[in-house]
């Protein structure tokens, strides 16, 4: 089925995001479902050129898996502007002229947060073409101050539901398998709370380093780049209240009512966070220099390249529960996903010769996999108990997270993207650690580069 055509304006369509992550990510669901018309627009003001432009699309689509026939009718289609977006005049005239093609059209922000700003303060100055839809990109804000001010700008441009707020774990399959498993099997939303839960913990670590994005990632820092947005969301999924349905306000509100119960653990940011940034290491035999020596790093700005924050969920499913998020950067063991801890059994028959280990559930989010430890009885003494495990490793998406966010964004269907009042309860639940950290109450921990971290933060 084909749907109707829309117009993606690409504001940033020189940068790295429009490039790496953006136009792959479109590629693969133009591949996986190929129903979708878009006529690409790239807008930038540097020196790229519209030769390079329809190149980078080309290369991009073809990296999402995107087949040459489908490629190259975008390819005619797409076309290319030198745009200043912080001029109101030269937006004004930009928009008026695709509007008048008559196709709904979609402005992304692929831009660093501050000139996004500076663009929708320049589309205050005109009136903005019916039904646009504005896609932001994270990190929205860098305070819980500044985002209200930002959702308080993007108000005076266009009602809450044509906002997209960009948060691409919000489009990987196994955030969205959260709901497939815990609604879908009956074996788990029972003993999906604090009698049963003894703690959770969220990780994205990676083996990535700085990669030349000191520009972004020294003013941002791990907390702000990784914990403030993905890791409190995909929090949200796991720990959530069943919704009515599947749809933008039921799940959106249930996400919002989530975050407005938690907290950070005993309401002490001191306690509550730890920080750190690497030292020179090695990852993969590559020499990785120090944070503070790698290209663009102010060392003053004293940035987190790993942080940890726990979090605790005032509600009776959750009381007493530990939610522990932790992302860093340069890390020796790139894993990333979702460990919940259960209790240990109530009560284990005499006769065992050893303890039941408690059971122990690891969602996978990058490789995508599922791993539940269980007790059983071991091949030699028949009353010890040894741990096995159910595991398996699901088949990845075919649409990459960006995918299927920007079909949320073509179909004008903001399920997957982030509404105001989410992405300020994230910020309300930081920003006593923003402060701490600022004050130099929290001391910053070093851990090498190609470590599982600081020594002692087992
Ligand atoms: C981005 C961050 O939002 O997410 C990056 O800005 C990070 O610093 C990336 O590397 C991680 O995403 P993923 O999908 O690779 O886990």
């Amino acid at each position: 089925m084909e749907n109707s055509p829309v117009t993606l304006v690409i504001l940033g369509a020189s940068g790295d995001l429009t490039h790496r992550l953006l136009l792959p990510g479109l590629g693969t669901l133009l591949h996986a479902r190929p129903g979708y018309r878009v006529h690409l627009v790239g807008a930038a003001s540097d020196d790229l050129t519209a030769e390079q432009w329809t190149q980078r699309v080309r290369e991009g689509l073809a990296e999402g898996g995107c087949r040459a026939d489908r490629i190259e009718p975008m390819i005619d289609d797409t076309t290319f502007e030198h745009l200043d977006v912080t001029n109101p005049s030269a937006l004004e005239e930009f928009l008026g002229r695709l509007a008048a093609e008559g196709r709904p059209i979609v402005v992304y922000f692929a831009l660093p947060p501050a000139i996004s700003q500076q663009a929708c303060q320049a589309m205050t100055q005109f009136d903005l073409p019916p039904g646009i839809r504005l896609a932001i990109e994270k990190p929205f804000g860098s305070s819980l101050a500044s985002a209200q001010d930002f959702n308080r700008l993007l108000a005076q441009l266009v009602p809450e539901r044509q906002i997209f707020r960009v948060d691409h774990y919000l489009g990987k399959a196994t955030v969205l398998n959260l709901l497939g498993l815990r609604f879908g099997n009956r074996i788990f939303e029972p003993i999906w709370n604090t009698v049963n839960i003894e703690r959770v913990e969220i990780i994205a670590d990676e083996t990535l380093a700085l990669e030349g994005r000191a520009g972004y990632y020294d003013k941002a820092g791990a907390l702000r780049d990784m914990i403030q947005s993905h890791l409190l969301l995909v929090m949200a999924m796991l720990a959530m209240e069943e919704p009515a349905s599947i749809d933008e306000v039921e799940l959106r509100d249930l996400v919002v009512h989530l975050l407005r119960s938690t907290h950070l653990a005993g309401d002490d940011p001191v306690q509550a966070s730890r920080r750190a940034r690497y030292t020179a290491g090695q990852i993969d035999g590559k020499d990785i220099p120090s944070y503070t020596d790698e290209k663009g790093v102010d060392p003053e700005r004293n940035t987190d390249t790993l942080a940890e924050v726990t979090v605790e969920i005032r509600n009776s499913r959750w009381a007493g529960v530990p939610f522990r998020l932790r992302s860093g950067k340069a890390l020796g063991d790139g894993f990333r996903g979702i460990v919940v801890k259960f209790r240990p059994v109530v009560h284990l028959p005499a006769g065992f010769h050893n303890t039941a280990e408690p059971n122990v559930l690891v969602i996978g989010m990058t490789p995508e996999s599922i791993a539940l430890s269980l007790n059983t009885n071991a091949e030699g003494d028949r009353w010890d108990l040894e741990q096995t495990s159910l595991a398996a490793d699901l088949t990845e998406s075919p649409v990459r997270p960006y995918g299927e966010i920007l079909q949320g964004i073509l179909d004008g269907d903001p399920l997957l993207s982030v509404r105001g009042d989410m992405t300020e309860e994230c910020w309300r639940i930081l920003q006593p650690v923003v402060d701490a950290w600022a004050a130099g109450d929290v001391p910053m921990d070093e851990y090498a580069a190609g470590s599982t971290g600081p020594s002692d933060w087992r």
